[in-house]
C-alpha cells in the first residue's frame, strides 16, 4: 500500500512525527512539495532532530527517501541539513534521490521575497523569508532554475544566460549592493559538485520502486488551509500542499495513492497572517502556546493557537479524501476543564457549514462553539486506548464524527513512543499489524 500523509490545518499539526512512526514499514518516503520553509520535528529517544527538505524517514536506515520535483531546494539548506544529520549520526549515503526537475532556490529569491512583504506593508503574508513564493514564481514564469540544470554552469552556458538575466532583473529592483551573477554561478557550480551524486529522475525511481513492491509513503508539508488553490488566499504558501500535490510534484499517477491521512492537532495553530475562525488571544491562547511548545520549528515565530474547527477540518476531508486522521498534542489539552470545538461559523446572523472560499468573509466568520467536558488528568505518553480518561475517548470520537473519518493515530507526546496505534481496519490494511 502507498499511503499520502498529509497536514490538514495550517500546518505544523505533527506530520514529521507520524512520517517518522511510519516510515519502516515503508521501502521509500517522498516530499512532494514545499521548502526549507517546513519544519518536521521527531524526537527520538529524547534526541530532536528537525528536518526541513529531506524526508523524515531519513532516520531509519533502510529508508530511501526523495525530494521531488514540486519541492523547492535551496542548495545551501540541503547541504547543511545533510552535514547536521550526519554530525548527530545519520549517514545519508545513498539513501537520497533528488529530481533534476525541481527548482533551485536562488540567493535573488529571498531579496525578492523581503521587497515583496515591505511594499506590501499592513497586508503582508508573514513569510518564513526562505524565497519559497519568489521561486515558484519563477517556476511558473519559465524563468527558473531546476537542478538538472546546475550540469552546465559554464560561463557561456544557457543556464549563465539566465542567471545573468534574473540577476540582473534582481538588480533593477533592488538598490544598495549589486549581486555579482558570475559569483551566483560559481556558487552554483559548488553546490552542483555535491548535490550530484543524488540528482535523479525522481518520477522513474518511483516507478521502479512500485514494480519492485516497495512501498511508497507520500510526506506532505504545510498544511491543506495553506494550499496555494484551497487555502485562505493570499495568505498561503505557493505549493499545492493538498493531495493533487502528490501527483504533479513526484510525477506518478493518482493510483499510484491507496490511502490518506491527515494530520491533525487536537486544537488549532497557524503562523503567520490570514483569518484563524478559532483564534484565542489573551491567556487562553497563551496557554496554549506555552503547554503546546508553539513556537515554529523553521522560523522561531510564535504560533497563533485556538480551539479545533471543525468545518476547516470538514472541509480538508473533501479536498483530499483523507481515509483517516491521526490527532496530534492530545496531551497538551491535559489540563483544561472544558474545551471547545467549533462546529459551525455565523456570519450575518446566518449559519455557515461549508468553509467559505474567500478570506475576508472566513475573517467575518464567528465560530459557534460545542463545550465538552475536559479530563484534567494526564494522558501524556499514554500508549493503550484504554489508558486515556473516558472524557479524552468522548473528545476523540466527537472529532471523527464532525470530520466524518475515524482517527487511527493519536500521538500524546512528542517522542516517537507516545503514540496510540487504533485497532482500526484501515490501520491494519495500510501497515499490516499495527502492533
Ligand atoms: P511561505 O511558504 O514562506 O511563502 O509562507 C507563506 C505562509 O505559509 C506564511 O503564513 C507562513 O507562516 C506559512 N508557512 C509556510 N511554511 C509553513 C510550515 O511549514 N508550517 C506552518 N506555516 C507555514
Amino acid at each position: 500500500m502507498n499511503l499520502a500523509v498529509l497536514g490538514a490545518q495550517w500546518g505544523d499539526e505533527g506530520k514529521g512525527k507520524i512520517v517518522d512512526l511510519l516510515a519502516p514499514r515503508f521501502g521509500v518516503v517522498a516530499r512532494y512539495q514545499g521548502g526549507h520553509n517546513a519544519g518536521h520535528t521527531v524526537y527520538v529517544s529524547g534526541q530532536k532532530f528537525v528536518l526541513h527538505l529531506i524526508p523524515s524517514g531519513i532516520l531509519h536506515s533502510g529508508t530511501t527517501c526523495i525530494i521531488g520535483n514540486g519541492v523547492v531546494i535551496d542548495p545551501n539548506a540541503l547541504m547543511t541539513e545533510i552535514e547536521m544529520l550526519a554530525a548527530l549520526g545519520i549517514e545519508v549515503g545513498q539513501r537520497l534521490r533528488i529530481s533534476d526537475k525541481a527548482h533551485v532556490i536562488m540567493p535573488y529569491h529571498r531579496d525578492l521575497e523581503l521587497l515583496a512583504e515591505a511594499r506590501r506593508g499592513e497586508r503582508k503574508i508573514g513569510t518564513t523569508s526562505r524565497g519559497i513564493g519568489p521561486a515558484y514564481e519563477d517556476k511558473i514564469g519559465r524563468r527558473g532554475i531546476r537542478i538538472g540544470d546546475l550540469a552546465d554552469c559554464s560561463l557561456t552556458g544557457p543556464l549563465a544566460g539566465v542567471v545573468k538575466e534574473n540577476v540582473a532583473a534582481r538588480n533593477r529592483l533592488i538598490s544598495g549592493a549589486e549581486m555579482d551573477w558570475q559569483a551566483v554561478l560559481g556558487r552554483l557550480a559548488a553546490s552542483w559538485d555535491r548535490l550530484q551524486p543524488w540528482v535523479t529522475d525522481v518520477s522513474l525511481a518511483l516507478a521502479e520502486a512500485r514494480e519492485a513492491g516497495r512501498a511508497i509513503l507520500f510526506e506532505g508539508a504545510q498544511g491543506a488551509l495553506l494550499d496555494i488553490d484551497h487555502g485562505t488566499f493570499p495568505y498561503v504558501t505557493s505549493s499545492n500542499a493538498t493531495i493533487g500535490g502528490v501527483c504533479t510534484g513526484l510525477g506518478v499517477p493518482p493510483r499510484a495513492i491507496d490511502g490518506v491521512l491527515g494530520v491533525v492537532k487536537a486544537y488549532t495553530t497557524r503562523v503567520g497572517e490570514g483569518p484563524l475562525p478559532t483564534e484565542l488571544t489573551g491567556e487562553a491562547g497563551e496557554r496554549l502556546r506555552e503547554s503546546g511548545q508553539e513556537y515554529g520549528a523553521s522560523t522561531g515565530r510564535p504560533r497563533r493557537c485556538g480551539w479545533f474547527d471543525a468545518v476547516a477540518m470538514r472541509y480538508a476531508v473533501r479536498l483530499n479524501g483523507l481515509d483517516a486522521l491521526a490527532i496530534s498534542k492530545l496531551d497538551v489539552l491535559d489540563d483544561l476543564d472544558e474545551i471547545c470545538v467549533c462546529t459551525a461559523y455565523r456570519r450575518e446572523g446566518k449559519l455557515l457549514h461549508d468553509f467559505p472560499a474567500d478570506s475576508g468573509v472566513l475573517a467575518s466568520c464567528e465560530p459557534v462553539y460545542e463545550t465538552l467536558p475536559g479530563w484534567s488528568s494526564p494522558t501524556q505518553g499514554a500508549q493503550r486506548e484504554t489508558d486515556l480518561p473516558s472524557e479524552a475517548r468522548a473528545y476523540v470520537a466527537r472529532l471523527e464524527e464532525l470530520a466524518g473519518a475515524p482517527a487511527v493515530i493519536l500521538s500524546t507526546g512528542s517522542d516517537r513512543v507516545d503514540t496510540i496505534l487504533r485497532d482500526h481496519a484501515i490501520l491494519e490494511d495500510w501497515i499490516g499489524s499495527s502492533r
